[in-house]
This record gives C-alpha cells, sequence and structure tokens, in this order.
C-alpha cells in the first residue's frame, strides 16, 4: 500500500516517535511506502509532500516537534477543502492516510472516513483530554516540564517571600494544572472545570504565608474566575473556532497583590511544556500507537482510532473518539484541594 502521513493541531512530544514506528513496521514487515504531508491538512490541500522512508526517520524518536510540520488549517473552513484531499490522494496513488491530531484534527479525520477516504486515527494532545483513551503522549512530557518549573518557583519564592502563579497550558481540561500541581506541591489548583473564587484563592495565599512558606498557585490557561469576580478579555479564534488562550496568570498576579497586599509574580511556561525531548513514557506509548495505527491500516480498520485502555493497545471509532472531552472529575479535583493553603 501506499500511505499519506499527516501531524495537525498543536505539536507535542512524541509526535516523531509515532511517525518512526508507523514507518518502520509498515516498510520492514508490510513491504507499504510511505509519503509524508507537511503541516497538518494544509499538506494534501496544497500537494506538500515529502520522502517518508526509513532514511528520513532514523533518529528522530528522541527528538521533540514533528519533522512534518503542524497547522491548524480547517478543510471544512474552505472551498472545496475534502474534495482537494480527496483527489489529491488519488493523484498521490494513496490507499490510505494517518492522521496524527487531537481533536480536531481526528474530528476532520471522521468527517473525511465518512466521505469514503481510508483513513486511520492517532490521539495525541498534551492536554490529555480525549475520552477514548486514558493517556496521549505528551501529556507526561508537559507535566514534568511543569512539575519541575514549579519546584524552582518554590525556591525563589520563599527567598522573596512573593506569592508566585504559574500558568500551565489546557484549554478545556485542567489536567496538567492538577498533575504538575500534586507531584510539585502546588497550594492553590486552578482549572477550567471548576471556575474559582477569587477571595478563596487569595484566603489560602495569607494562610500560606502566615506559615512562612511562599504560595504557588498553578492555573490552567484556560480556567475562569466565577461570573462578575474578575474581567476576562476576549481573544482571536482560530480556523476551529478556539478562543487563544494565556493571560490569566497575570490577571491572577495583579489581583492577589491587590487584595492580599503580597508581592505576585506570574510565569507563563507557555509552549516550553511542548517543546523539547518526550519521557520515556511518552516514547514508548507513542511508539506503541504507531505500531498500532499501522496494523489498523494493514486490516482495514479505516475510521479507527488507536487508544490506551490500561496497558492495551485497541481500537476505536473516530466518531466515539471525537464525541467529548475528558474533563477533571471532580473527585479528583478534591484529592488536590486536601493541600491548598
Ligand atoms: O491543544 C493543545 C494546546 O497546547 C492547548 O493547551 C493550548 O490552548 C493550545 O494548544 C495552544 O495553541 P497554539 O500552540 O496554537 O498557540
Amino acid at each position: 500500500m501506499r500511505i499519506g502521513v499527516l501531524t495537525g493541531g498543536g505539536d507535542c512530544p512524541g509526535l516523531n516517535a509515532v511517525i518512526r514506528a508507523v514507518v518502520r513496521k509498515g516498510v520492514a514487515e508490510y513491504g507499504h511506502e510511505f509519503v509524508g504531508f507537511r503541516d497538518g491538512w494544509r499538506g494534501p490541500l496544497e500537494g506538500e509532500t515529502v520522502p517518508l522512508g526509513v532514511e528520513q526517520v532514523r533518529g528522530i524518536l528522541p527528538r521533540g516537534g514533528t519533522i512534518l510540520g503542524t497547522s491548524r488549517t480547517n478543510p471544512y473552513k474552505l472551498d472545496w477543502g475534502p474534495e482537494r484531499i480527496q483527489n489529491r490522494m488519488t493523484e498521490l496513488g494513496l490507499d490510505a492516510l494517518i492522521a496524527i491530531g487531537g481533536e480536531d484534527t481526528l474530528g476532520v479525520a471522521r468527517r473525511l472516513y465518512d466521505e469514503g477516504v481510508h483513513v486511520v486515527g492517532v490521539p495525541k494532545t498534551i492536554d490529555n483530554d480525549l475520552a477514548a483513551t486514558d493517556y496521549t503522549f505528551g501529556f507526561d512530557t508537559a507535566v514534568n516540564i511543569a512539575m519541575e518549573a514549579i519546584d524552582r518557583l518554590h525556591t525563589t519564592a520563599e527567598s522573596h517571600h512573593r506569592a508566585l502563579v504559574v500558568e500551565v497550558m489546557g484549554r478545556h481540561a485542567g489536567w496538567i494544572a492538577l498533575q504538575a500541581g500534586m507531584a510539585g506541591g502546588a497550594n492553590v489548583v486552578l482549572i477550567p472545570e471548576r471556575p474559582f473564587d477569587l477571595a478563596a484563592v487569595c484566603d489560602y495565599v495569607e494562610r500560606r504565608f502566615r506559615t512562612h512558606y511562599s504560595p504557588i498557585i498553578v492555573v490552567a490557561e484556560g480556567a475562569t474566575p466565577k461570573e462578575g469576580t474578575m474581567a476576562l478579555a476576549a481573544g482571536e479564534l482560530d480556523s476551529f473556532g478556539h478562543v487563544r488562550l494565556g493571560g490569566i496568570g497575570q490577571l491572577l498576579a495583579d489581583e492577589v497583590e491587590k487584595r492580599t497586599g503580597k508581592e505576585s509574580r506570574a510565569v507563563v511556561l507557555g509552549h516550553v511544556q511542548r517543546g523539547g525531548t518526550p519521557t520515556a513514557f511518552d516514547r514508548v506509548l507513542a511508539t506503541r500507537f504507531g505500531l498500532g495505527a499501522i496494523d489498523a491500516v494493514q486490516d482495514g480498520a479505516f475510521g479507527q482510532m488507536v487508544a490506551l485502555r490500561g496497558t492495551d493497545i485497541v481500537r476505536v471509532p473516530l466518531s466515539e473518539a471525537t464525541a467529548e472531552l475528558k474533563t477533571v472529575p471532580l473527585e479528583r479535583y478534591a484529592e488536590a484541594e486536601v493541600f491548598f493553603g
């Protein structure tokens, strides 16, 4: 078979490990050929391809980012977008497509499959918010980067008797904030699933200062204050209709300083969480997803996505994978709350 491969949406440590596993097993065991598409859905839309063979995937296992490039291009927002993709696949003689991406990329993959394209999905997002899989690769790396930052911020916060607000990624789900906050011993963790009460946050900050330690507040970029308690600015939208987030950390630091009288600083980890080499967990998960994806193509299991359930790699319909987001259950948040203040 001739198979196209693309990576779409935000990049994520482990994407190259997936590409490598797909190509290595596809060539060695099944004798397939591959075509790499540049920059997510932009590649098949505009016919931008790169050679993708064993030679191109040598040495990429530990490398962050994606050798194929990525974008947030949405073919369903463009004239004849889906048709252009189908025509391109025919021109290139492709029998199947492997789409590696999050909610948006896999949503496009599902619609293309409904229209007859032979597509298999691989889930990726540092946010870990895809419901059909227990974990996505990239998440463990992001959590470890955030944890290390929190560890470092504790010592500088304490030296200066300051409150430090750490803004981490997490658009709709607070998994990174929750896990990094718990692992790093944060004094407050704020997540999108639970609008926060500014007065309670300030209370935790003051309690922590009374013990002669400095508070660390971890806030997910998608966290919001309870209605009417703090003003937020509206951001731009991308082609999937998502607001560009970022900025809640600084707003929060300003409010905490105003209300408690304690010097407060904000640190935005941003794309640092997505860059660089993946952890061992993410390399192994990404590799297993890649092996599972090429097996799915070989079996003609189109319209499916590989997923982790417990310790097994399984297949789930793309429709199930994109049906709902996996958000933090309130009982998990309650576990973190034990350590607030
Ligand atoms: O979707 C993953 C994610 O990292 C979100 O946590 C974040 O809101 C978004 O991507 C940032 O997107 P961009 O890199 O395009 O600014």
